[in-house]
């Protein structure tokens, strides 16, 4: 199967979490492009199978309204069942480097909501330790050289995003050279710098589920 294939099979698997006549979270990229089209196909067969969703970015609150699907804002929201959303990688215990589609911000946000996380996945975002992805991180901008300089100091180097703005107006940092092996202090350290809005280590509120494609099928690996 290919990567694509892989994609729309967890996009398809991650509808079975959605409880029917539910207000979904949804994520940004193209895996969850593939869930957004799984249940633009579930809304034919059943117009109330959502009743709205709360989305994490403007590209998939784009696409959601194109299927006819009410948008909420978060803010209207107190509590979500669930959020599905991908994940740039994912280690063994369900932590997750996410951003690669510079949403971050809002999918920590959306995703502090919901009471279970789903991530979705293809096999290659699977990883011992955390860090071989460029790890993103949101940043005011009249801080992102202080913010580089800082990453210097626990051994990554890092680069301001060319050509990307976030959602919020922000920039994007990305980091190499990192190895993660203590995510969820490793998030709460950045959290201290100065200018970061985001880091992209998702450890305090990791994946509940990730439903992995593979070539044998979804693996649900449960945290
Ligand atoms: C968006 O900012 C990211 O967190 C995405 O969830 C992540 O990059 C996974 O994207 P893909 O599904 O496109 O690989």
């Amino acid at each position: 199967m290919t990567q694509d294939e892989l994609k729309a099979l967890v996009g398809r698997a991650a509808l079975d979490y959605v409880p029917s006549g539910s207000i979904v979270g949804v994520g940004t990229g193209s895996t969850v492009d593939k869930f957004i089209d799984a249940l633009g196909e579930a809304l034919k067969a059943d117009p109330k199978r959502v009743a709205g969703a709360v989305s994490s970015s403007v590209r998939s609150t784009e696409r959601l309204q194109g299927l006819g699907i009410t948008v909420l804002p978060a803010e209207s929201v107190t509590e979500l069942g669930v959020y599905i959303d991908g994940a740039d990688e994912i280690d063994h215990a369900g932590h997750m480097i996410k951003g690669g589609g510079a949403a971050l911000t809002r999918e920590k946000i959306v995703a502090d909501l919901a009471q279970q996380f789903v991530c979705i996945a293809d096999e290659s975002k699977l990883v011992e330790a955390l860090g071989k992805f460029p790890l993103p991180v949101e940043v005011i901008p009249m801080a992102a050289a202080q913010v580089i300089r800082a990453f210097a100091k626990l051994g990554g180097s890092g680069k301001v995003r060319e050509g990307v703005t976030t959602d919020n107006g922000n920039l994007i940092v990305d980091v190499t050279g990192l190895r993660i092996l203590a995510p969820a202090q490793f998030e709460s350290d950045v959290n201290q710098i100065p200018g970061v809005v985001t880091v992209g280590v998702f450890a305090r509120n990791k994946a509940s589920v990730c439903l992995l494609g593979t070539s044998a099928g979804v693996k649900t690996l449960s945290f």
